[in-house]
């Protein structure tokens, strides 16, 4: 099976899941939590939860899938929550939560979620032990994206960020969820400690990739082709790593810290590329790859470890 085949797979399984507990729960507060949840998404972190399970053992995906919904779910409300801190009214294709309803609803809805997640990965059937292990993975991957989120605001004030302070930024606010996604997977389907660390290190700084290309995606992509807000990063001052190595080379982002037209972003992303801050940027995001695989050394070889490194490949060239 292909990458493609395997991650779409996934989605419809998630996808028919998620409608089946929550399609038409009733009441403004469900409706707000099940708005973003039921409006797709590439659901990357349940496959991650299902691939590393299966690397480890065969049968234990079908076992532990509630584990991999438990993922979207915490996902999904620190999606809820983002667009709040972010002020972003679309998301994957749809208006916000906080938009539709208002901030104090998308709280609420966030924070059922999340909730949830913590009911759900109980649901996955494990030895007792793994259970412990996984839910405790689950509740520090929350409190170091809570981190990673504060970090990413207060960032907003300062215009002498670096490529270490960012680098440690996103590994909290998105590698942390990416780390647990492949963790819990391994432990709930039985892995030695190397094997699971070896997995959980791997989505740890795949996903760092993945944030990256999230930057590029946000500045490069079309409403349209996101399903997100265009340059929400360069309205909110954001310290991406392109306005990191932008600055580097002596060009100042601050300026467009503004609402910007469609023009005057085509503008600044010619600019960039004139001085080779994309070209470099994208070099971060894949070097982060190649190396982090070398990891998964401790883990057969089998159809499972192919497409997760197919995956993890995709983290970085995924499309604008
Ligand atoms: C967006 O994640 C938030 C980040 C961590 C960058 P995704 O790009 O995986 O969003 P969905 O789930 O597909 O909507
Ligand atoms: C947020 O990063 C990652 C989360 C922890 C939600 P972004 O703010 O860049 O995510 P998007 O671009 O809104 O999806
Ligand atoms: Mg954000
Ligand atoms: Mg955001
Ligand atoms: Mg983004």
């Amino acid at each position: 099976m292909d990458l493609k085949e395997y991650l779409s797979n996934v989605e419809n399984l998630v996808d028919k899941t998620l409608f089946r507990f929550l399609g038409d729960a009733p009441g403004d507060l469900n409706k707000a939590s099940a708005h973003l949840l039921l409006a797709g998404g590439k659901r990357l972190r349940p496959a991650l939860v299902m691939l590393a399970a299966g690397a480890i053992d065969k049968k234990a995906p079908d076992r532990i899938f509630p584990a991999a919904l438990a993922l979207e779910m915490t996902h999904t409300f620190t999606l809820v929550h983002d667009d709040i801190m972010d002020k972003d009214s679309l998301r994957r294709g749809v208006p916000t939560v906080h938009t539709i309803w208002d901030e104090a609803t998308a709280i609420l809805a966030g924070d059922v979620l999340y909730a949830r997640a913590f009911d759900l990965i109980c649901k996955a059937t494990a030895e007792p032990a793994a259970q412990v292990r996984a839910v405790s993975m689950l509740a520090n991957a929350c409190a170091e994206i809570c981190q990673g989120q504060s970090d990413d605001m207060s960032f907003e004030k300062r215009d002498d960020v670096s490529r270490g302070e960012y680098l440690e930024m996103v590994r909290k606010k998105t590698g942390a969820l990416y780390a647990a996604a492949a963790g819990i997977g391994a432990i709930l389907a039985g892995a030695s400690p190397p094997q699971a660390e070896a997995l959980y290190n791997l989505g740890m700084t795949t996903g760092i990739g993945f944030q990256i290309q999230d930057d590029l995606i946000d500045l490069l992509s079309s409403r349209d082709g996101s399903g997100k807000d265009r340059a929400s990063d360069l309205r909110a001052g954001k310290q991406t790593l392109i306005a990191i190595v932008a600055r580097e080379k002596g060009i100042d982002l601050a300026p467009y810290r503004k609402d910007l037209t469609d023009d005057e972003i085509d503008a600044i992303i010619t600019e960039l590329q004139d001085a080779g801050v994309i070209d470099e940027v994208k070099k971060i995001a894949h070097d982060l790859v190649v190396n982090a695989k070398k990891g998964l050394s401790v883990i057969p070889e089998s159809e499972e470890k192919r497409l997760i490194n197919e995956m993890v490949d995709f983290f970085v060239t995924r499309g604008f």
